[in-house]
């Protein structure tokens, strides 16, 4: 008795003893900081490996392996697209080890790192054994505080070796000193580890997938100011910016945003990350719709992984839907949560006669997100390059400079176009509709790169433009060219500058035009600013025949067309206007919908319209007869009894 009493007590004595940290049991381990060949950092002052560092609890080889961010997609998805922003044609896995380089150089800030950067071909073109490589970087997603900075400073230097160490530049772990980085050694154990939190490595937040994504702004309740630009694609090409706070606090000059007591997304307002909804596919915690191989009578798939396996090999293919404007991972399309499969929308609407209707024949986002409110780009042209060498770009719901504080912002409401969805039908879904047009080598119809271009236009200096060049397009003759000068809007114009792609070695040189389909899905507003108001569709004035600007202007008279492979169609029809932009003028019937109220259905109106009309003269007409005949039996002589 005495001695299972002096046994729990030293049992409990140990639990609660020195022996155990009083620290937090889910707190992060402390880490070995190791170079690539797997020793310390500290031994020879080394760049710092994520791949041999993060490798002895977590399987960075499965991660690198599973993540389309590593991949960017296989080379024919990429192919089937370019990125219209930047100009960029790369397809990862293809070319010399020089052009990698230069890739990774110059655009490779928008890659994670990894995979076919980390093996780059041994062809002696350039030396990578000397550059290093650049590995998947784990800290650009999981740390609270990523140095972007730092690291795109190595990435142009070529240091691809130093850029994770960079990563961490706002960590008390390395410092910068000159060029060089250096560790201090004074936050390292004996062992070479530094403690976890440290570093404080967590599941990503909003202001992680930011690096590359759309604008988010980095401190709540602080007004903020976009510059518009390709850095942020999603807030560029749809207006949306995942952002808690109200728009009328912002810093940006919105059109009427006294009024606008609304957070730019509902969503980031309500504190869900991009993870919520993007996740990791093999996450325990995410009960994923049931992949097609699953046997059809299983409605949960209870044999999930447990959380164990998951930390050490959790899946970096994230969750992703099946949008119009990017050709990556389409295998995995599909596999996120929608609104709908978060919200039982059935349950609510009651405001909404036929609900499955309007939920079959469009997507939640066509009511609930009615406007963007950052502004968005219309049209991209490469044809020309402005002073500072990028393309020409006009924007949607501005009046003037969007880069400019004071310029009014008003927004832009996306149309309305039908999506292919996975099961086969369509449905009705907000886009922006982008024009980009660019010069091809008529040889081989591949692109005319950013180099060649800016080689033709500049000749030596960036920024001053050859005389040929200043002599075609000046009109007002003041030896610059500004504004709407800089436009191929004649072929006298766009000859002259075939002429001088010509001198770069571009054969028969010719203008191109796309449009470019980029679905609105966040920025979803609170519920009481959806659209309820049913004349918004069903009305004459509906939205889903409203027309909506493609181009500004038409460069080399090119009209832009939609590409083959695009999940959305442009039902109605391509409308050039007087002053040379391009409409598209939906038409929803062409789409086959009957959109009561609109379009055909006018008669339809007009019919009623007169049955109405008929009804009330009929009324009068007989109530009328009525009256008279009242009166006139009242009055007419009584008739004798025939009695
Ligand atoms: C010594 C083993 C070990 C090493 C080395 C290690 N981790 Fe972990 N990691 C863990 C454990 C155990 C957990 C679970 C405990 C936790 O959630 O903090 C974890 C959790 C995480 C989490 C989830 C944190 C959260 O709050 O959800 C991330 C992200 C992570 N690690 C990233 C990394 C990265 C990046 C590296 C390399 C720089 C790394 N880990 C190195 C053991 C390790
Ligand atoms: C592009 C951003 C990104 C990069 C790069 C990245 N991760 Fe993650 N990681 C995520 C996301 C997103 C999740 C899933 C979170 C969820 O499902 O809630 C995740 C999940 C994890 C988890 C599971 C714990 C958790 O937070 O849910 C670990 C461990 C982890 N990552 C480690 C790593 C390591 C190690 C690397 C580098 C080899 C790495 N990650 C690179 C975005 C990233
Ligand atoms: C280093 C840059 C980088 C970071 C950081 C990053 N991404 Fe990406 N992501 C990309 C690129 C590049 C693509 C390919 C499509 C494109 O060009 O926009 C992509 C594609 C995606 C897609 C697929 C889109 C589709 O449906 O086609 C999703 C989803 C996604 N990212 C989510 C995230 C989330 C969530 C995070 C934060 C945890 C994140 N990304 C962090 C660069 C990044
Ligand atoms: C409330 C859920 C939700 C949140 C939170 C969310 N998304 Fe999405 N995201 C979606 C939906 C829905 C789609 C469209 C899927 C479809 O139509 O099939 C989408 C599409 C995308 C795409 C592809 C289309 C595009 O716009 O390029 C990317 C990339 C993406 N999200 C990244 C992010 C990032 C980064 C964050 C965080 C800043 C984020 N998402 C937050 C729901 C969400
Ligand atoms: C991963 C699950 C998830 C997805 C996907 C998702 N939502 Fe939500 N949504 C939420 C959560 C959680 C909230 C906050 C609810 C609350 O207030 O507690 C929310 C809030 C909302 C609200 C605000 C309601 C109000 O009170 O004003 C609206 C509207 C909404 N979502 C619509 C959408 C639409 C449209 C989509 C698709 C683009 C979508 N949601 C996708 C989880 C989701
Ligand atoms: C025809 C336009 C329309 C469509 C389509 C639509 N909604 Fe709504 N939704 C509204 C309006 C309007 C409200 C506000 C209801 C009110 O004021 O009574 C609302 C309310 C909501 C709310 C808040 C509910 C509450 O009770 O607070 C959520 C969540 C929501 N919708 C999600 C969805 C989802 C998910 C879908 C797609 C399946 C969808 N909606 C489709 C117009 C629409
Ligand atoms: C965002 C646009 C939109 C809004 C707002 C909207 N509808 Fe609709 N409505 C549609 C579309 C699209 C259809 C489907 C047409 C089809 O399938 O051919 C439809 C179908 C209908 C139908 C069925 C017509 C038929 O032919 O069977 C009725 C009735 C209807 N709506 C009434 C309303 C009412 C009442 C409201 C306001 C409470 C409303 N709608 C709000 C777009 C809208």
């Amino acid at each position: 008795m005495r001695t299972t009493t002096i046994a729990g007590v030293l049992v409990l004595a140990s639990l609660f003893g020195g022996r155990l940290p009083a620290q937090d049991i889910l707190a992060h381990p402390d880490i070995p900081l190791l170079n690539a060949q797997g020793e310390s950092v500290l031994t020879r002052n080394a760049p710092l490996s994520l791949k041999e560092s993060c490798n002895g609890c977590h399987d960075t080889a499965y991660i690198a392996s599973h993540s389309y961010h590593v991949s960017l997609g296989t080379p024919e998805e990429r192919a089937a697209r370019f990125d219209p922003l930047t100009l960029d044609t790369f397809r990862p896995g293809r070319g010399t080890a020089a052009e990698l380089a230069t890739w990774l150089r110059t655009r490779g800030a928008r890659h994670v790192g990894g995979g076919f950067a980390a093996s780059p071909p041994k062809d002696g073109t350039f030396d990578f054994a000397a550059a290093g490589a650049t590995e998947m970087n784990c800290l650009l997603c999981h740390l609270p505080r990523p140095d972007d900075e730092a690291r795109r400073r190595e990435l142009a230097a070529g240091r691809f070796a130093w850029v994770s160490t960079a990563t961490l530049g706002k960590t008390p772990v390395v410092t910068r000193k000159g060029e060089d980085w250096s560790w201090n050694r004074e936050v390292f154990d004996e062992k070479g580890q530094v403690k976890g939190e440290l570093l404080g490595l967590r599941t990503p937040r909003a202001s992680n997938c930011a690096i590359c994504h759309g604008f988010v702004p980095p401190k709540r309740n602080e007004p903020f100011f976009l510059r518009p630009g390709a850095s942020h694609p999603e807030t560029e090409t749809t207006g949306s910016i995942f952002a808690a706070d109200r728009i009328r606090e912002s810093g940006m000059n919105v059109a009427g945003k006294d009024d606008l007591r609304r957070p730019w997304d509902v969503h980031a307002e309500r504190l869900l990350e991009c993870s919520d909804c993007h996740g990791s596919l093999n996450d325990p915690a995410y009960d994923a719709e049931l992949p097609p191989t699953e046997p059809k009578h299983l409605a949960v798939e209870p044999r999930r992984l447990d959380l164990r396996e998951f930390l050490r090999t959790p899946s970096h293919d994230f969750a992703k839907g099946h949008v119009s404007q990017s050709q990556v991972a389409r295998r995995l399309d599909g596999s996120m949560r929608r609104c709908e499969d978060c919200h039982a929308a059935e349950k609510t609407h009651a405001f909404l006669p036929y609900r499955d209707r309007h939920f079959t024949s469009m997507q939640c986002e066509a009511c609930h997100i009615p406007k963007e409110y950052a502004p968005t780009r219309q049209q991209t042209d490469w044809t020309l390059l402005g002073p500072d060498g990028d393309a020409l770009v006009v924007y949607r719901g501005v009046s003037g400079d969007p880069s400019d504080p004071r310029t009014l912002v008003r927004g832009y409401t996306p149309t309305l176009l039908p999506r292919k969805e996975l099961d086969g039908t369509r449905r009705l879904t907000p886009q922006n509709l982008m024009s980009t047009f660019f010069w091809v080598d008529g040889a081989h119809g591949e692109k005319v790169s950013r180099d060649v271009l800016a080689r033709a236009i500049f000749g030596g200096t960036e920024g001053t433009y050859r005389p040929a060049l200043v002599e075609a397009l000046d009109t007002n003759g003041d030896g610059r060219l500004e504004g709407r000068e800089l436009r191929l809007d004649t072929a006298k114009k766009t000859a002259v500058m075939a002429g001088l792609l010509e001198n770069e070695g571009v054969k028969n040189p010719m203008i191109r035009g796309e449009i470019l389909p980029y679905g609105v899905h966040h920025g979803v507003a609170p519920a009481r600013f959806a659209t309820k108001d049913c004349n918004g569709c069903h009305g004459v004035e509906s939205r889903v025949g409203r027309e909506f600007q493609i181009a500004a202007y038409l460069p080399g008279g090119v009209t832009p067309h939609l590409p083959e492979d695009a999940l959305v169609t442009l039902p109605g029809r391509l409308a050039p206007t007087s002053d040379g932009a391009l409409v598209f003028q939906p038409d929803p019937t062409a789409a086959g919908l009957r959109v009561l109220g609109f379009g055909t259905d006018r008669l339809v109106d007009r019919i009623g319209q007169w049955a109405v009309i008929l009804v009330l003269v009929g009324v009068f007409f007989h109530g009328g007869i009525r009256i008279f005949l009242h009166f006139y039996s009242r009055n007419a002589p009584p008739k004798e009894d025939a009695s």
